[in-house]
Order: structure tokens, then sequence, then C-alpha cells
């Protein structure tokens, strides 16, 4: 029987603040080999260079949540990413046929970090949308509307979406996806990145005009007239990511100034004015392919977190690679995972008293899969 996890970790936690990451990194790795194929270790491409080190699997949110549905052998997911990533990987590796084929046994998704949120999803609360959904519904006719998310949401909003005949999309396949909501709609309200939203639509030709901005801290339709949502084809909810809000146009004009052959290369959670002037535009998967199909000696300035731009630069010394801005824009959140923190989740686990645990409640896991198996079968 497994031990009341809540009141009776088998190790406490303060304990390993006080361990080298020598240690660390030597226990996390005893852990890896005693628990094999059982054990699935997923990182985020955001991560520290030392946790990415013991993970199994790396990727950008698309390819971590198609590792997390394919999976056959693992029992345990640690998930080194932050919380909804934890959420998605626990909807997908649990879903009905995959359990039917465990003879019903779950696979256990740990966050390492329960600290380890999203300031962009927690702009998109559950009721902050009903609300929206139901002014919307006063002005226009939702069944014309298709909700999509952005994979950096809560599972809540995930299930809306797939109540409402909605889609989950990423960084990567956010044009695909919106074209999926096209074929079915006239509208799509966007949530909750609204940077993804509207550089996405731009490049389909839907002008600023016809994307409003949803603002839940409104109380009158969202702060938009009954005429702009009525022209509406993308309504946009606002919000956007702390990190990437940080790159400017002007860092842009700076790099192309000292360094004319640059290529600048950019997250689509940039705000507009950055991502349209860059080179080119890409989830953490593809800044990763352009970097590394690129001819030797190659400029880049590069807008996405710090972590990853740094380790772009550790393992390709044969290009010049700078970050597009003078703040060192890094998530704070993603940098909770550390290795104490692996370290102990991974052992608290190992002796049968798991930590951090992260189990979507039934309804929620039922409705989010829609909406994201929607999304695994976009193409
Ligand atoms: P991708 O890895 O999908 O590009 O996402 C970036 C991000 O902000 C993850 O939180
Ligand atoms: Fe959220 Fe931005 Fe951090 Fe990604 S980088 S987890 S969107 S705050």
């Amino acid at each position: 029987m497994q031990t009341d996890i809540s009141t009776n970790p088998r190790y406490e936690f303060p304990e390993y603040r006080t361990r080298s990451n020598e240690e660390l990194s030597d226990r996390i790795e005893a852990i890896r080999r005693r628990l094999g194929e059982e054990l699935l270790l997923l990182g985020h491409h955001y991560q520290q260079d030392e946790v990415i080190a013991h993970c199994d699997l790396r990727g950008d949110s698309y390819q971590l949540s198609q590792m997390a549905a394919a999976n056959k052998s693992c029992r345990y997911i640690v998930f080194c990413g932050v919380h909804f990533m934890a959420e998605t990987a626990d909807i997908l590796a649990n879903r009905p046929e995959q359990l039917q084929a465990r003879d019903g046994r779950r696979v256990s998704v740990v966050l390492p970090d329960l600290a380890a949120g999203c300031s962009m999803a927690d702009m998109a609360g559950i009721r902050q949308v009903e609300n929206a959904w139901e002014d919307l519904g006063e002005i226009l006719d939702t069944e014309d509307i298709t909700p999509v998310t952005y994979i950096n949401s809560a599972a809540s909003l995930k299930a809306f979406c797939g109540k409402h005949g909605g889609i989950v999309c990423t960084s990567s396949n956010a044009a695909a996806v919106l074209k999926w909501a096209f074929e079915r709609t006239s509208r799509v309200l966007f949530f909750p990145d609204q940077h993804l939203g509207r550089n996405t639509a731009l490049t389909m030709g839907i002008g600023n005009d016809q994307m409003p901005v949803w603002n839940p801290h409104e109380l009158e339709s969202g702060g938009n007239s009954a005429d702009a949502l009525l022209r509406s084809r993308v309504i946009l909810w606002m919000g956007h990511c702390s990190v990437h809000q940080m790159f400017q146009a002007a860092h842009v004009h700076q790099f192309r100034a000292k360094y004319p052959n640059i290529k600048i290369l950019v997250h689509p959670e940039c705000p507009q004015e950055v991502n349209d002037i860059a080179d080119v535009s890409g989830s953490t998967g593809k800044i990763i392919t352009t970097v590394q199909q690129a001819p030797a000696g190659t400029q880049w300035a590069i807008g996405t977190e710090l972590h990853l731009v740094n380790r772009l630069k550790k393992e390709h010394p044969e290009q010049e690679i700078h970050f597009l801005s003078p703040v060192l824009c890094m998530c704070a959140t993603m940098y909770r995972i550390d290795l104490a923190h692996l370290c102990w989740s991974l052992e608290n686990l190992a002796e049968g008293t798991p930590v951090n645990v992260i189990q979507v409640n039934e309804d929620t896991a039922r409705w989010s899969l829609v909406a994201l198996e929607r999304m695994l079968d976009v193409r």
C-alpha cells in the first residue's frame, strides 16, 4: 500500500538544498538506473543544462505531448517543465485506450516543484473564460466561434475548448490549427497568448482591424464595441508571456545596425513589432533546427528564453549567437526545476512515497483530451 504522500513524504525537501550538484546528479542517475524503462524523464528546451543532462527526451511543447502520448513502457513520467505540461502529459498518458492496454494502471506524472507554473496560463482563469463566452453570446452566435487555446493553459481551459467544439494548438502548429478552425466556423476566440494568436493570424491575411483584444478585466464586452466584435475574425484573449514580452523592435534595429548580416530568429510569443521584422519565427524546436541547419559562421540574434539561447551558443561554437535583448529574459518558473527538486521527487518516487503527483480530474481530463486529440490529428 502507498504511504499518504501529503503527510508523510519519505524524504524531506530542505535536506536536498544542502547537497552539492555532483552528489545530486549521482543520486539522480542511481534512480534512473534503478527504475530503468519504468521512468521517463521529459525536459522542455527552457530547462537549465544541469537538468536537461538527466532527461531521456527533450523537446518543444508539441514534441513533448507527442512523447507523453506515445510511450508504452513507462510507469512514471517526471516532467521537467511547467504545470500545464505535466497536466497535458497526465491526460495523454492516461487516456482510455492507454489505460485499457495497461489493465487500468495509471502512469504517475510528477512535477518536481509545484511552484513551476506559467504566468501566461494564469492569465486565462476558467471563470473569466466562461463569463467572456456568455458575454460574447449576447452579441455573436457562439455556435459560429471556435475556441482555440494555446497549450500553455490550464487543463480546465483545454476542457472548455473540447466541450465547445474547440482545439488546442502549440507554437509549432498554430497556423494549421487556425485553418482547421476556419473550416468549421467563421470566427475564433484565441487563448491566452494574444501575440501567438495575432502573429499567426496575420500570416493568414487577417488584419488587426479584425482582431479585437478581449480584456477579461473590463466589465463591458472585454472592452470592445459591438461593431468591433461583429467585424472580428479572431478575438484575442489579453494574455502574454512575460519573458517574450521583453523583446523589442529597437533590439532588432540595434543588432542590424551593428552586424549587417545578422539573422533575427524569434519565438512567436514575441510582440508583433518584433515578429514582423524577424528573419525567422518559430517554436523552440524550430529555433533549434534553424540554427543546426545553418552554415558555419552565421550570425544570429535570438529572441527566446535565455537558457535555450545559452545552450545553443555552447552547442554551436561554429556560429555566432547573440541574445536579442540587453536584459536577460529568463523564465523564472521553468528555472524552479533544479537538481535538488528533481532528486527529491525521484527518490520519493522510487521509495513509493511520490510527491507532487499531477492528476487532472476525470471530467476535465476527458474534455481536455477531446481538444488535444483534435490537435494531434491536425496535419
Ligand atoms: P514551445 O516549446 O512550444 O515553443 O513553447 C515555448 C514556451 O513558452 C513554453 O512555455
Ligand atoms: Fe509561460 Fe512564458 Fe515561461 Fe513559457 S516562457 S512557461 S509561456 S512564462
